[in-house]
């Protein structure tokens, strides 16, 4: 893939697990295991493509709506996410990051988050952001509360600095499965001037030529930033 012009930060909305179960009348739950199992081996490929961050949406701030064992099921999935990934993150130097307010998680997977955060702060060669409980309004909110008594102006990068993760790139390429043709309260700001390819493939059948195909797709596009070339 390296002939292709690379992103630096993709972003993926991971849509269309519920659906994936229901054509197989099975139980949604099945669908979102199915996608944990998507991602861990869509990760690597990315990573290998030379993407240097990954930005995946695990759980909205409006997921919360959902049945209490959907929640508890995705809960659980995080901790197992975590723990079998552990260590790939550490043998590739991925520092991941939780992009969310996670206080509303169990104890038990806050703690597994932070451990896996502090063992690798220091790693510097890619990234890996897991949004979790997280909404772009949501985020944009805490900024201007956090700024709201500075008496210094507010620039874009001082406003940017007040992030949840304020060393997240802006978004080169988004991707969302599953048909949707929505950012879904999702790096509003980070994705202004991101390249959005929509795929109708369900998040547990999104396969690596589906990620060759994404970043062909990037590849062709001319960014102009809202300049002329
Ligand atoms: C959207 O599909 C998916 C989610 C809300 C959860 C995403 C979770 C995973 C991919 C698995 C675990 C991931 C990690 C990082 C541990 P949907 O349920 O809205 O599908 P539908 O639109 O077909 O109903």
């Amino acid at each position: 893939m390296s002939k292709y012009n690379i992103p630096h930060h993709v972003a993926i909305i991971m849509d269309g697990n519920g659906r994936w179960a229901k054509n197989r009348n099975l139980p949604r739950n099945n669908g979102h295991e199915e996608g944990l199992k998507t991602l861990s081996k869509i990760t690597p490929k990315v990573f290998d493509a030379g993407v240097k961050s990954l930005s995946v949406y695990a759980f909205s701030s409006e997921n919360w709506y959902r049945p209490k064992n959907e929640i508890k099921h995705l809960m659980d999935l995080f901790e197992k996410a975590i723990e079998s990934n552990f260590q790939y993150m550490v043998d590739n130097r991925i520092k991941f990051n939780l992009l969310g307010n996670i206080k509303k998680f169990p104890s038990s997977l806050q703690k597994k988050i932070k451990n896996l955060e502090e063992i690798t702060k220091k790693n510097r060669d890619y990234n890996f952001y897991l949004a979790a409980n997280y909404g772009s309004k949501e985020e944009l909110i805490f900024a201007a509360e956090t700024l709201r008594d500075s008496t210094s102006k507010i620039t874009e990068k001082s406003f940017k600095n007040a992030f949840y993760a304020p060393h997240l790139p802006d978004v080169d390429l988004l991707i969302r499965t599953g048909g949707e043709t929505r950012l879904s309260n999702f790096l509003l700001w980070q994705s202004a001037y991101a390249e959005i390819y929509f795929t109708k493939v369900l998040w547990p059948d999104f396969k690596p030529i589906h990620l060759k195909k994404a970043l062909e797709f990037f590849s062709g596009k001319i960014r102009k930033f809202g300049k002329i070339n």
